[in-house]
């Protein structure tokens, strides 16, 4: 099995010492930083903007995994690229006109996404899965850090990747929400590529060694 790509959510770093923070990341073994932007519209919360990626993308030496949970992303979208954002997933259930949002991003030069809730079924991405560059499964229910996982999970994951295969698409899977070293080899024999990490991250007297461990699960 290969290793998994690493991506620290910054969502539970802290916010004081974003530098310090954004430096650790850098001296670990993480492959990509996770930056969790929300509206208080599409998710009950809001937590960080275009200036703060601006400010994280200053220091940062690995690429920028920007998850927006927005509505109309498509105003936003160029922003962000702007300010540094190497990846960008929107969420289908916020998109009227997925398709559209997708080639946005792409003609812009930058990777795309496309971010599921918990409740929303495999067979939704058919028609673009062939498109798009990652597939960010929510595994809570967007908003907040540090929930608990929801185990159905792995089927979507299972169910996800023989779509993959079947489109002959390159999407790279990720799952973000309540990952730790209880769940995450599960998830990588599940088809996982990608693993998003928040508290179980930052919560630790050393993050870098927690990166470590992530990172050597696989
Ligand atoms: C939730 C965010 C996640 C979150 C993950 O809305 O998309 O990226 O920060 O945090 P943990 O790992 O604490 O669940
Ligand atoms: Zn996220």
């Amino acid at each position: 099995m290969t290793r998994p790509i690493v991506a620290p959510s910054i969502l539970a770093s802290d916010f004081a010492n974003l530098e310090r923070e954004i430096n650790m990341i850098n001296e670990s073994q993480a492959d990509w930083i996770h930056v969790d932007v929300m509206d208080g519209v599409f998710v009950p919360n809001i937590s960080m903007g275009i200036p703060v990626v601006e400010a994280v993308n200053k220091h940062a030496k690995k690429p920028l995994d920007v998850h927006l949970m927005i509505v109309h992303p498509e105003n936003f979208v160029e922003a962000f690229i702007n300010a540094g954002a190497s990846i960008i997933s929107v969420h289908v259930e916020a998109c009227a006109h997925l398709h559209r949002n997708i080639q946005q991003i792409k003609n812009l030069g930058c990777k795309a996404g496309v971010a599921i809730n918990p409740h929303t079924s495999i067979t939704e991405l058919e028609n673009i899965i062939a498109d798009i560059d990652l597939v960010c499964v929510m595994s809570v229910n967007p908003g907040f850090g540090g929930q608990k996982f929801i185990e159905n999970t792995y089927r979507k994951v299972s169910m996800l990747k023989k779509l993959i295969n079947e489109y002959g698409s390159k999407a790279l899977v990720e799952i973000d929400g309540g990952v730790n070293q209880q769940n995450a080899k599960a998830l990588l024999d599940a088809g996982a590529d990608v693993l998003v990490a928040g508290n179980f991250v930052f919560s630790a007297t050393d993050p870098k060694a927690v990166i470590a461990k992530l990172k050597s699960v696989g």
